[in-house]
């Protein structure tokens, strides 16, 4: 379709205005600005932004909470993996994507939706919201290593924010630890707990926000409420 139907379509402005839109290099398809009037695009594929807003096709949108298992890989597609998040989501018709990762071997609370301006705002570094996570570790940090973890660790090259942590329980050989983080960094709390030489045994996330898991039983989903969707347009 051309971009300016498409822009029409989404709501943006007429197509004629559309086109103004355009030659004023405020479009860009996969974060390339376009100028050119014929482009055509792949509403399927391609990202469209105006001035720097995802734009879509009004469409039903749809918000889903799965807790996740451990196994399942947070992408649409993957050739290389049996399973992935989608097959967990039953009966829903829209074409929805999880928002942000969890890895694979991490459980717990994942949101899909369709809605690519919500989930570009939620993992959007400069809106990260606070997530919560639950870490069983290999031994016992003291109290040194937690003041390291809360103000900051160079992972990647790069330091961490503060961080939240606290110690819920005690084994003897490990421990399980309350995490709470507002980057999302890849595989950040498992680099966090390894540079502290506590490394993750296992990791679940409990809640993004004020949204928890609550009893939502391990592979299974629900749609967010009203309240919960109001809530993340709102962050
Ligand atoms: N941090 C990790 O290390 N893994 C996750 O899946 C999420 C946060």
């Amino acid at each position: 379709m051309r971009l300016q139907k498409y822009m029409a379509k989404c709501g943006v402005a007429s197509r004629r205005e559309s086109e103004s839109i355009i030659l004023e290099g405020r479009v860009k398809v996969n974060d390339l600005v376009i100028k050119e009037l014929g482009t055509k695009i792949n509403s399927d594929k391609d990202i469209v932004k105006v001035d720097n807003k995802i734009i879509e096709i009004e469409k039903n949108k749809v918000y889903i909470m799965l807790n996740k298992p451990e196994g399942y890989v947070t992408t649409v597609k993957d050739k290389h993996s049996e399973n992935i998040v989608l097959d967990l989501i039953d009966g829903v018709r829209e074409r929805i994507f999880p928002v942000g990762r969890l890895d694979c071997d991490t459980s717990g609370l994942l949101l899909l939706t369709n809605d690519g301006n919500l989930a570009y705002k939620l993992t959007h570094p400069s809106h990260e919201v606070i997530k919560r996570y639950i870490a069983l570790v290999e031994g016992i940090p003291n109290n040194k290593k937690l003041t390291r973890f809360r103000k900051g660790l160079k992972i990647d090259g790069r330091m961490t924010a503060e961080a939240y942590v606290r110690i819920i329980k005690r084994y003897k050989d490990s421990s399980v630890l309350e995490i709470a983080i507002h980057e999302g960094r890849n595989r950040q709390v498992r680099k966090m707990c390894k540079y502290i030489r506590h490394p993750v045994i296992k990791l679940k996330r409990i809640s993004i926000g004020k949204l928890t898991l609550n009893d939502l039983e391990v592979g299974k989903w629900r749609y967010l409420t009203r309240d919960e969707v109001d809530y993340l347009k709102k962050l």
